[in-house]
């Protein structure tokens, strides 16, 4: 199973997004945090800040909307290129429709939950996307620390996946370091969002082989103890 990281420049410096940019280049896929001030009590950047973003990025990039009516806006993240585009359960009540709309346009559809939300809804509907975040923090801020209690969720997820065989990322988000990357590995995850343990670190670059190394050691003993 592939692992994928994706640093969240919410731990970056904002006025040298580039340069911290150039810093993660051994990453999968960069975590573009949109937040709103009303779907959560902080404020970060709209489309023309990620369109901006977009065009200086050699990584692709995976927008995490922490905002009310993702109806009305999600639409424009992917029609401004984004990779990824995944919009919260809590803020839609057509996350279906929605979905496919942002897949239409070209765009991988992601659907997060935060840690309050139960996932049993969705476990039908899988096929409708593209990734699930379980968020292991509450949303709003980076530096938090990670929820062990989010992880029956995941669970849940890879059970749901391993039935009906399909491939949609299992993406965790909020807390991720050396060591809960390899508790979120165990419970099924395979996409590792991380802010402050990539971007606090002297050398981003080493971190993030760390975590992937985590998670891949858990996978390769998950894998051996089932074959
Ligand atoms: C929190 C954001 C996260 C945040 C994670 O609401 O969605 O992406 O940047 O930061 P850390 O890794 O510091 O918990
Ligand atoms: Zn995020």
């Amino acid at each position: 199973m592939s692992i994928r990281i994706s640093p969240s420049i919410l731990a970056a410096d904002f006025v040298n997004i580039e340069r911290d940019l150039g810093r993660i280049a051994a990453a999968d896929l960069v975590h573009v945090d949109v937040m709103d001030n009303h779907f959560v009590p902080n404020l970060t950047f709209g489309p023309q800040m990620v369109d901006r973003i977009q065009q200086v990025s050699s990584l692709p990039l995976d927008v995490h909307l922490m905002i009310d009516e993702p109806d009305r806006w999600a639409p424009g993240y992917a029609e401004l290129g984004a990779f990824s585009v995944t919009f919260h359960a809590e803020a839609t009540t057509e996350p279906v429709v929605l979905a496919r709309r942002l897949r239409d346009i070209g765009a991988r559809a992601g659907i997060a939950l935060k840690p309050g939300t139960p996932v049993e809804p969705y476990l039908d509907l899988l096929h409708e996307f593209d990734q699930v975040l379980v968020m292991t923090v509450e949303p709003g801020f980076g530096g938090q620390s990670f929820m062990p209690e989010t992880m029956p969720k995941l669970t849940l997820l890879r059970d749901a996946l391993s039935r009906s065989g399909g491939d949609v990322w299992l993406q965790v988000d909020g807390g991720i370091n050396e060591d809960t990357v390899s508790i979120a590995a165990e419970a099924g995850a395979n996409t590792f969002v991380a802010g402050s343990s990539v971007f606090s670190s002297d050398n981003p670059e080493l971190r993030i082989s760390a975590l992937r190394e985590a998670a891949a050691s858990v996978h390769s003993h998950r894998h051996a103890s089932r074959s």
